[in-house]
């Protein structure tokens, strides 16, 4: 069926960001995200009514996506996510209509400026690179793909930290994912040596080298390539609950 038409009718929160960008993708065990293509919907149907059946698990993960789009584009938007946060867990329908514009606005901003992921549309992978690793070894189940990126957040924030390349930004980093009831530290017992090696085959990776997307203030971010693998192990051991 390649190049087939197609329409997105996004079911789910989380879906606000799969449905816009074109990308279409299969999970595969050694690593998620590098077997798929770049193909454009003649259509996103949103209608968040469907939304109301959703488990409150899915609602969070979701929203962690969302508070993405605000962590790396508009600080104004993790703002207003931390003041509407009752009236939007609630699902009402008017800010969630404005959230998921806002947050697919920012998502059609990035892409329309680089639709083949040669550079800026690399930014939405914040929390990415960790979150696949979590996904990946904990065979995709355990861990919901909003669940990982909001610990991988957590960990592009320390890591941010320790290089210096921001300053007091995973304390507010982990609040806002807190209070949309997101996990921010790691419950799996996963191996370090394992996560690295899954990391280091991640698809922005060039030659096994270690790449992330870290915040260098709220609503910046920018990719580091060739992050030494000593911090990422701290950040690891820190995200497993070990300070
Ligand atoms: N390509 C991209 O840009 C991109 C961006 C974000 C996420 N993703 C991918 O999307 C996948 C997860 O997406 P997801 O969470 O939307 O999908 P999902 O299909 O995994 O849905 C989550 C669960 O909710 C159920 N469900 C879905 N809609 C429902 C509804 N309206 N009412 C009740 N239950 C409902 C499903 O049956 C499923 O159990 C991940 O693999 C992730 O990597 C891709
Ligand atoms: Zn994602």
């Amino acid at each position: 069926m390649r190049g087939v038409d197609f329409i997105q009718v996004p079911t789910t929160l989380l879906a606000h960001d799969s449905s816009v960008g074109g990308k279409v993708a299969v999970n595969h065990p050694l690593a998620k995200n590098t077997i798929g293509a770049f193909h454009q919907p003649k259509l996103v149907a949103y209608d968040t009514a469907l939304l109301h059946t959703l488990p409150d698990r899915e609602i969070a993960a979701g929203f962690a996506e969302v508070i993405k789009h605000g962590l790396i584009w508009d600080e104004t938007f993790v703002s207003w996510l931390e003041a509407n946060e009752e009236a939007l867990q609630q699902l009402d329908h008017d800010l969630l209509q404005e959230t998921l514009l806002r947050a697919c606005s920012i998502k059609v901003s990035v892409v329309s400026e680089d639709e083949k992921e040669a550079g800026l549309r690399a930014i939405l992978n914040l929390g990415h690179t960790f979150a696949h690793a979590f996904e990946s070894l904990s065979g995709y189940k355990k861990i919901n793909h909003g669940e990982a990126v909001a610990i991988g957040m957590v960990g592009a924030a320390l890591l941010a930290e320790k290089m210096h390349i921001a300053e007091n930004i995973s304390a507010r980093t982990r609040n806002i994912l807190r209070t949309y009831r997101l996990p921010t530290s790691l419950e799996e017992d996963l191996s370090a040596d394992e996560m690295i090696e899954v990391m280091r085959r991640d698809k922005k990776g060039e030659g096994g080298k270690l790449v992330f997307v870290l915040p260098t203030e709220m609503g910046k971010v920018k990719i580091v390539k060739d992050v030494d693998e000593k911090l990422v192990r701290e950040v690891l051991h820190e995200l497993k609950g070990g300070e």
